[in-house]
């Protein structure tokens, strides 16, 4: 599914290219069409010997060398860093490029990629909101807190960010109100603290963007939607009476409401470019977010080569915390990105809100459906209208597709449209352009049961896939079918929730299986949450309703609610690191679901791979009794065991270490994650395992250990009981891990199991991590 979409989607822009590409030829001459957007970083120390009073000087020194044509080094260079990474973004030809790659100090050169915002909806953004508000939002906590969210921007006048009930702006706060295209310093409060905008990265990239987008603001003012959503998901003050429409009506508020906001607008309309990533996550660091939040992501790529993951390198050595999504390429295998150790990786889970909206059709039958429509009393809603189903026109006509329904065959009927391949808002669009009346939006064999309830501009439901068989074979069955939707508005825990949402990308990571991902999975399926009042609630332009509320899903949505528990954890424990606060949120995390059962993943209990450590718990999460930190530099001697060479140990960490030597000095060291993650290969069928636990609980404390091993191994911890005799005391332990079967026997295959260190005297204190074990076969 994830395919079709990407395929859509670049064929989406392919008419935007077209359109404006001539405009540009117009307008532009022609040389600048062979330059491209390059990212170069610089060997940080590369400065000192020089005779350059500035880092832009220095920088623009390169360019000055390698330039072949008249244009100025400084009309090529688009950033220049030093926060996230030492180097700068440049448009290059391919003849200047192999000049400078072979030029000294020249650490690493890589394209500048485009990534995308993480909601299931295909070109527009749609949103999410909070769940279990009561248990997440008990107490203010989070003053004091800065996140710093890198999305689409924001809509400043939504009552989300009123800074109402708001202490001062932090001390160590030195960011800035960027103005621009309808945003003024103004518009930036207690809450809203700081705002910038960064689109040379996405202006250079292509000839598309020099015609400016339909409502694209060149400010940090938000045209899609998606930024407004997940900052006010992570930190958004409580707003009584939000609905989207009349639907899901309740206070709406951020998982951190005292919490203050810094939005850096990186994703515009055809994505996000790393060069602009880079430059926010370079402003960032120096402005003093204490946590960064990006719903936002490509395809896996090696560590050396994802500019995300050596920014967040650079912020957590200045102890800010990275939250990214894990992606919805799920639920295909090795799907997860964002997966450095250093990043907290979060996939999405469905909440226990729902919108039914029953197909009754008529041969008496009801199927289930979902829906965010505003009840019964629109034209055509709950009515009797005949059902189509257009099949065999070759143009995408059961996806409903623009300009595929055939008006004569879709008129004033209710047209099913099978879910995938473009934007679910957009079908209904589609269907009600083409004179349809009402649409049934049927899930496809990868969607399952799942649902995920849109805004529509016409009634509209969605069902599963076993709904949608039904349905169909009742249209195949008679002559003249016919339904009608019933719509009940919004049902509170009638489902079991949560559950691994089938869209949210699954592990085990491919560039580093040593390291368990998802770390965490949060809610990431219907969240509501704050939404551009210029914007329709289904985000399309021909939308003209107005909300201040709506509703999307994808693990975009899922991120910020960890940012935003994390805030709330940083400002209970101000000296925590990024790795102490991950921890706690990780070992705390809920395996069960609201009925006590495993938390399911599609119809069987979720995987590691699919769950992590869990579903996040706030209320535990904010006094965990012991965490596993790591120190910056212990990640160094990770990326040794992983092999990975010199260089890029050193592009990624700017440390010049010989692997040799770190390995000699850490004979079986292990990377202390609060999950664990166990390879076994052909003649090392036994591993050891090192963890070291930091007391945070009581002062005076014994744990003791429980394990759940896997299927096929042998477990031993020693030892098997800790004494804390203070807070901050460490401890270490050992997990031995025996193989009992032989890899000749199977190609490659998983177990999981998972291991518990509990307080003798509290139950509260469960410190819990899941174990993956992998038989690898070398020679596949
Ligand atoms: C309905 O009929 C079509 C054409 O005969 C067939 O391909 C399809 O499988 C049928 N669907 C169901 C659900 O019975
Ligand atoms: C949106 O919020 C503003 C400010 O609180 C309010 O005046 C307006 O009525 C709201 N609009 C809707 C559609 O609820």
């Amino acid at each position: 599914m994830t395919k079709i979409l990407a395929l859509f989607l670049s064929l989406s822009m392919e008419s935007k290219l077209i359109f404006s590409f001539t405009l540009f030829l117009s307008l532009f001459p022609l040389h600048a069409k062979n330059l491209q957007t390059y990212i170069v970083q610089l060997h940080p120390h590369g400065m000192t010997n020089s005779a350059f009073n500035t880092r832009l000087e220095w920088h623009l020194s390169f360019l000055d060398r390698i330039i072949t044509s008249e244009d100025s080094p400084s009309s090529r260079l688009l950033y220049s860093y030093h926060s996230a990474m030492e180097g700068f973004a440049a448009r290059l030809s391919q003849i200047e490029l192999e000049t400078l790659r072979n030029m000294q100090n020249i650490i690493a050169v890589r394209h500048d990629h485009c990534l995308q915002i993480q909601t299931t909806y295909s070109y527009k953004f749609l949103g999410l909101s909070p769940s279990r508000e009561g248990a997440w939002l008990r107490s203010r906590f989070g003053h004091g807190t800065i996140i710093g969210v890198l999305d689409t921007g924001v809509w400043p006048e939504s009552p989300s960010f009123s800074d109402e009930q708001m202490p001062p702006v932090p001390k160590k706060w030195r960011g800035i109100c960027q103005e621009g295209q309808n945003f003024n310093s103004f518009n930036c409060n207690r809450k809203l603290i700081g705002a910038r905008f960064y689109s040379k990265g996405y202006h250079a990239s292509s000839d598309i963007s020099r015609a400016p987008a339909p409502h694209e603001y060149i400010s940090p003012r938000d045209a899609e939607g998606h930024g407004t959503h997940t900052s006010s998901t992570a930190a958004g003050a409580s707003v009584p009476n939000a609905n989207v429409l009349g639907n899901g009506a309740g206070v709406a508020r951020g998982m951190a409401p005292g919490a203050h906001v810094a939005m850096y607008k990186i994703c515009w309309f055809n994505g996000c470019y790393s060069s602009d990533i880079l430059a926010a996550m370079d402003d960032a660091i120096r402005d003093g977010v204490d946590i960064l939040s990006l719903s936002l992501g490509g395809f896996p790529l090696p560590l050396f080569d994802d500019s995300i993951a050596i920014g967040s390198y650079r912020a957590t050595e200045r102890g800010i915390m990275v939250i990214c999504a894990a992606g919805n390429n799920g639920p295909i295998p090795n799907s997860v990105s964002n997966e450095a150790p250093w990043i907290t990786t979060v996939g999405a889970s469905t909440l226990d809100r729902r919108f039914p909206a029953e197909v009754h059709m008529g041969n008496g039958q009801i199927l289930y459906g979902e829906s965010m429509f505003p009840g019964n009393h629109l034209p055509n809603a709950g009515k009797e209208l005949e059902l189509v189903y257009v099949t065999g026109e070759d143009r995408g006509s059961e996806f409903c597709f623009k300009g595929s329904l055939p008006r004569a065959r879709v008129h004033g009927k209710m047209v099913i449209c099978d879910r995938g391949a473009n934007g679910r808002a957009e079908k209904g669009l589609v269907v009600k352009e083409s004179g349809g009346s009402a649409m049934i939006l049927a899930n496809t064999e990868i969607n399952q049961e799942e649902d995920s309830v849109d805004v529509h501009v016409l009634p509209a439901t969605l069902i599963g896939y076993a709904e949608s068989l039904c349905l169909k074979s009742y249209i195949n069955s008679t002559r003249r079918p016919i339904a009608r939707i019933e719509f009940r508005g919004t049902a509170i825990g009638r489902s079991r929730a949560p559950a691994v949402a089938m869209f949210s990308s699954r592990g085990p990571s491919l560039s580093n299986p040593s390291i368990l991902k998802p770390d965490i999975v949060a809610p990431g399926v219907n969240v509501i949450a704050a939404w551009p009042q210029n914007l329709g609630p289904s985000g399309l332009p021909e939308d003209s309703r107005r909300v201040n509320f709506t509703v999307l899903s994808g693990t975009s949505m899922a991120c910020p609610h960890v940012s935003g528990i994390a805030a709330l954890i940083r400002s209970r424990h101000p000296m925590w690191g990024p790795s102490a606060v991950k921890s706690a949120i990780m070992t705390t995390a809920d395996v069960t679901d609201h009925y006590g059962k495993p938390i399911m993943g599609g119809s069987i209990p979720a995987q590691v791979f699919a769950i992590g450590a869990g579903h996040v718990n706030p209320e535990r999460a904010t006094d965990p009794g012991l965490v596993y930190d790591i120190r910056p530099s212990e990640y160094i001697i990770h990326l040794c065991t992983l092999g990975y060479s010199r260089s890029e140990i050193f592009t990624i960490t700017h440390r010049n270490v010989s692997c040799h030597e770190v390995m000699a000095k850490n004979i079986g060291f292990s990377l202390n994650y609060p999950s664990i993650s166990v390879i076994f290969k052909p003649g090392r069928m036994g591993k050891k395992i090192k963890r070291r636990l930091t007391n945070v609980g009581f002062p005076n404390s014994t744990y003791s250990v429980e394990v759940v091993a896997p299927e096929g191994v042998a477990v031993k911890v020693r030892p098997q009981h800790l004494t804390f005799n203070h807070i901050y005391q460490s401890l270490a332990y050992s997990i031995w891990f025996v193989s009992r079967k032989t890899i000749a026997t199977q190609k490659m295959t998983f177990a999981e199991g998972h291991l518990t260190w509990v307080h003798t005297k509290s139950s509260h204190y469960r410190v819990r991590s899941p174990i993956s074990v992998t038989w690898v076969d070398m020679k596949k």
